[in-house]
């Protein structure tokens, strides 16, 4: 990144939050949320929200909408957006009342290794599972949401795959964010030629108010529009896929691709206080490391404390390291490891929360991932929140990993792959680009699907919706969301405060707290240093998008201002 640009945005953004916790603080006007009756769609990025609506107000169903959403935002929010990468969707089925999670998580192609990031020396090569064709696995979304119609959609499946091929085809208004995001990245877009044609078009990066014309992905959109499933997985996509793999040295082949299948799996189900909280379980860690820290955090008494105060950053980070303590061994994917049953039981959080000290901060070096009793099996991304009149409800997080995935877009295919394989585990105790460690649980293998944070969720509260919610963020998913769900049901903030509250993070390693720039009172920070802990100040970070239920049938949706994100809804 230009260094000059990253400063400047740096400020910018440190600078925009703390206007918005100030104004948020002393003002009753700020509102970032819009209220609504029949239905209301959440996203990252206006038009793809204004995509789900126009589903819904057309006599779609929410499950109808997420597809659209999603399909939308592969176009206009290119960074995260996709049709090469994966995610999970968290649904609840108006119908039966059940709850259930659709994980179309990238899978390490049949050809991958353990060591196929190592060189002769077992060091790891730089960049090879981050940028480029070998970083990718193969990508999930597009089965994950014609599953997601299969089961549970309504229309006509192209007609939710049209406004998608619409803004392809003739294109759409860059606004700020996009083209800020494009220049942001736009040496690395450089590197692929098939890239550079589709972002970087006549070689300049589009400015705002530019119109931004995807023809290949408009092809590759009317396919699956036509073909579902198989417009993508086999055929001429499926070929394109397999042609650029053979030119960049990546390993995904047309039996891959053929082979691919999303699962259906039970959320991870925990209670606090009067709240039921759905989640997503193992292939990602989401779902249960947000059940140990709002476990850990439960006999906590928050009269006593603020979501600012000295004593709440403490505890929650000192649960949040005992939860990445866990991830770190004991999680991966359930089909290839035997993950602990017992990870959310009582008895054994409560021992755990016997090492977190009440004012020290404890030392990852010291903290170890914990021995459940019940060791036998049991289970730049965005988010969005879909909801109906008729209470279908969809929480939906993919992505290609990092910001533009591996960065190479498809060969007359116009999309980008993902970098997903960079969140196994390349080398025992090698940190990804999120920081995070694993071993043995998250090592690659073929066939495997990489441990992710991605935490789709839902809270029910005395069993009536309550919040639809989600985030971005690699490991920070996981603090992110815990912290919006206690500012909701334990500091009382209202929604709009909830989004804009600031955002502080720890994951065991490195053993750093994270507060965002401009959030934290200066004293508060000096009194965490005491402490002893390791306070860094950081960019204003992820892109919470949430939807509450607010009574008498009314829907209150709330994008992170952080971010680009819009409500849409009628
Ligand atoms: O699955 C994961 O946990 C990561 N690949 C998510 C990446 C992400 O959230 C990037 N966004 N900022």
């Amino acid at each position: 990144m230009n260094n000059r640009f990253k400063m400047v945005a740096f400020c910018l953004g440190a600078v925009l939050l703390a206007a918005l916790l100030v104004v948020g603080a002393a003002c009753d006007h700020f509102r970032v949320s819009h209220l609504y009756t029949h239905g209301v769609v959440v996203s990252a990025a206006p038009g793809a929200s204004q995509a789900g609506l126009q589903i819904l107000e057309s006599g779609g169903n929410a499950f109808d909408a997420a597809v659209a959403v999603a399909l939308a935002l592969a176009v206009v929010h290119p960074e995260a957006g996709n049709l090469g990468g994966g995610g999970f969707a968290l649904l609840r089925v108006a119908s039966d009342q059940r709850v259930k999670t659709l994980d179309f998580r990238e899978t390490a192609p049949a050809g991958a290794s353990e060591s196929m990031y190592l060189d002769a020396g077992g060091e790891v090569i730089a960049e090879a599972s981050t940028y480029g064709a070998l970083a990718a696995g193969v990508p999930g979304t597009v089965a994950g949401l014609y599953e997601l119609w299969r089961s549970h959609g309504s229309l006509e499946w192209n007609q939710l795959v049209a406004p998608a091929i619409a803004l392809a085809r003739d294109g759409f208004e860059v606004d700020l964010y996009l083209a800020n995001s494009l220049t942001e990245h736009a040496q690395e877009l450089a590197g692929f030629a098939s890239t550079a044609e589709q972002f970087l078009p006549d070689g300049r990066v589009p400015q705002a108010g530019d119109t931004l014309y995807q023809p290949d992905l408009s092809l590759t959109l009317r396919s699956i529009a036509a073909g579902g499933r198989d417009g993508f997985y086999t055929g001429d996509v499926a070929r394109q896929i397999v042609d650029c793999m053979a030119t960049h040295g990546g390993l995904i082949s047309l039996d891959d691709l053929a082979a691919y299948e999303p699962v259906w799996r039970a959320p991870v189900t925990f209670h606090f206080d009067s709240f039921t909280v759905y989640s997503m379980p193992p292939p990602s860690s989401g779902g249960l490391c947000i059940g140990q820290i709002l476990s850990l955090m439960e006999p906590a008494d928050f009269s006593r404390m603020s979501p600012s105060s000295p004593d709440y950053l403490h505890r929650f980070a000192e649960a949040a390291r005992l939860a990445f303590a866990d991830r770190s061994e004991h999680l991966g994917d359930p089909a290839y490891y035997s993950i602990p049953g017992g990870l959310l039981d009582s008895a054994y959080l409560a021992a755990r929360g016997k090492l977190m000290d009440s004012v020290k901060a404890g030392r990852s070096e010291n903290i170890l991932p914990g021995l459940p009793e019940n060791m036998t099996e049991s289970d730049q991304t965005t988010h969005f929140c879909v909801c109906d009149s008729l209470g279908n409800m969809v929480s939906l997080t993919y992505t290609l990993n990092t910001s533009y995935g591996c960065k190479l877009v498809v060969e007359g295919a116009g999309f980008l792959l993902n970098n997903e394989m960079d969140d196994f585990s390349i080398k025992p105790g090698h940190a990804n680009v999120y920081g995070l460690v694993g071993g043995q649980a998250n090592k690659i293998e073929a066939g495997k699907r990489m441990l992710s944070s991605m935490a789709p969720t839902l809270v029910f509260n005395n069993e009536q919706p309550y919040l639809i919610l989600g985030t971005p963020g690699g490991s920070k998913i996981i603090t992110v969301v815990a912290q919006a769900i206690l500012n909701m049901t334990r500091f009382g903030l209202d929604l709009d405060q909830c989004v804009a509250q600031a955002r502080f993070h720890h994951q065991w390693l490195p053993d750093v707290l994270w507060v965002e720039l401009g959030g934290y009172d200066i004293n508060v920070i000096q009194e965490l240093i005491r402490r002893g802990y390791d306070v860094r100040e950081c960019e204003p970070y992820s892109d919470l998008q949430v939807i509450q239920f607010t009574g008498q049938g009314m829907l209150r949706g709330a994008s992170d201002p952080r971010g680009n994100g819009a409500v849409a809804g009628f």
